[in-house]
């Protein structure tokens, strides 16, 4: 029987980390927990979080600690992902959401956190060719995985844009604050033997091939945990 995973996902922008974690929720049979799309979600309903969310993610700024923490607890606690596990992607991305997080899992804590590691002119050219859905937030790219009927969401039919925060000002300023908030997060899982270093080059059937091989070399090591 498939044990689930509890699983996040680290890395810059546009090195794969919606992509492998949908993949990757599929393949363990777990929630794929996006602080991204709950958030753009919450901005499409016009929701209160939403129009407090929408500067911050226009100008590429972190949402503050405080509101995406209280999210993912909210999410957390709900019992498909406290029984099988998650994979959470774009959380955490501060030291302080790393230590809120440990907490919301303690004890079971988690199996891994993996970093998927690119260079920056490689993201820079996929989020160039990103392109996702108004409506249902899937992923396109006009490079390697356009939608079947240009311009046309091939699992709602709904339109097909650039994401609002796709902007070359929007980028520049995501993948600083990835530098300056973010990547400290590497070590700071390394050092508690939580983290697992996946090359994000290569197809996506070949990235989650490797993410696969090393989370379930975590979970066979530690079975029943
Ligand atoms: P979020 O939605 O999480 O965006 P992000 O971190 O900027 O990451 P991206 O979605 O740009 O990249 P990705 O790594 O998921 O790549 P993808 O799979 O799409 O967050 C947006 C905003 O929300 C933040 O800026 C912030 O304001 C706020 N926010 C979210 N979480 C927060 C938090 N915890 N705290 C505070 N604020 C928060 O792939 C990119 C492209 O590459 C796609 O076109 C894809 O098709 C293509 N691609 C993927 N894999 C491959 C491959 N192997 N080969 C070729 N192409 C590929």
């Amino acid at each position: 029987m498939n044990p689930g995973a509890r699983l996040l996902i680290l890395g810059k922008q546009g090195a794969g980390k919606g992509t492998q974690a949908l993949r990757l929720s599929r393949h363990y049979v777990v929630p794929h927990i996006s602080t991204g799309d709950t958030l753009r979600q919450a901005i499409r309903s016009g929701s209160e979080l939403g129009r407090e969310a929408r500067r911050y993610l226009d100008s590429g700024e972190l949402v503050p600690d405080q509101i995406v923490i209280g999210m993912v607890r909210e999410r957390l606690t709900r019992p498909d992902t406290s029984h099988r596990g998650f994979v959470l992607d774009g959380f955490p991305r501060t030291v302080a959401q790393a230590e809120a997080l440990s907490t919301i899992l303690s004890p079971k804590g988690l199996h891994l956190a993996i970093d998927l590691e690119i260079d920056t002119t490689s993201v820079l050219t996929r989020l160039a060719g990103r392109r996702v859905c108004a409506d249902c937030g899937a992923n396109y790219s006009v490079v390697d995985n356009p939608p079947r009927v240009p311009g046309l969401c091939d699992v709602c039919g709904g339109e097909v844009v650039q994401r609002d925060d796709d902007t070359e000002a929007a980028i520049r300023r995501r993948l600083e604050l990835y530098e300056r908030e973010t990547a400290p997060l590497i070590a700071w899982y390394d050092s508690r033997g939580l983290l697992a270093r996946i090359d994000a080059l290569g197809s996506p059937d070949a990235v989650t091939e490797r993410v696969v091989a090393v989370v379930d070399r975590r979970i066979l090591r530690r079975p029943g945990s």
